[in-house]
């Protein structure tokens, strides 16, 4: 599962649909990272923010939106974040991972607030073939059982467009895949994959970015 090398990020993404690679970002760049994430996260929560890119439901047992995910993540002034997005790391990871160039095609914040509901189980898009658009996740804090990391069907990437998301759940196998902060884990659009609901009391991010090696250009509005 675990490869740093070209070859095995290209040879684990088609085989199983996803990969997991460590090791790019020194403790000082995960910083500025995790502190432009938690600005992020405060203009909503402290600050009232509100957007249509801040995406959040309303919670009986809460008294502010539960935020869930913050979307066209390169756009919302968080400068470290938006040059880690658009930056020659990504690329890289993205090239190795599909064997050719591709362009990122969109970028969001994935916010595990304390007590959120976990993402149901569902792909991300089945309107391209096995090995040709990935999301590249950098956790930017360790993802565990405990606080809902993300959950897949390995392989499942390779099924039918229209196969039921709920009977390939349940078929299975199911893997957890567990993370350390600065872990970047690549997994194919069209795997079936969920997480569940983080009920410690420490919020978890993710920075996930999509690349797409059919994309004719960036889609991301980087300024
Ligand atoms: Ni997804």
């Amino acid at each position: 599962m675990t490869s740093g090398h070209p070859t095995g990020l290209h040879a684990d993404l088609r085989t199983k649909g996803f990969a997991i690679t460590h090791d790019h970002l020194d403790s000082g760049r995960l910083r500025a990272l995790q502190d432009d994430a938690r600005s992020l996260v405060a203009r909503f929560v402290r600050d009232g923010y509100r957007s249509e890119d801040y995406w959040s439901y309303d919670d009986a047992g809460h008294d502010l939106p539960m935020l869930y995910r913050i979307h066209h993540l390169e756009r919302q002034g968080a400068r470290r974040i938006t040059d880690f997005v658009a930056g020659a790391l990504l690329r890289r990871l993205a090239a190795e991972t599909l064997g050719t160039s591709a362009q990122p095609t969109a970028a969001a914040l994935i916010v595990k607030t304390p007590g959120v509901a976990g993402v149901p189980w569902h792909r991300d898009r089945t309107n391209v073939p096995p090995a040709t658009a990935i999301n590249l996740s950098l956790f930017l804090q360790d993802a565990t059982p405990e606080n809902g990391c993300i959950e897949v069907v390995p392989g499942s990437h390779l099924l039918a467009d229209d196969s039921d998301v709920d009977t390939v759940r349940r078929t299975g196998p199911i893997l957890a895949l567990p993370a350390r902060r600065g872990d970047i884990l690549l997994h194919d659009v069209r795997l079936v994959h969920g997480s569940g609901r983080n009920p410690t009391t420490a919020p978890r991010h993710s920075i996930i970015v999509e690349f797409d090696r059919t994309a004719s250009g960036s889609l991301l509005m980087v300024t």
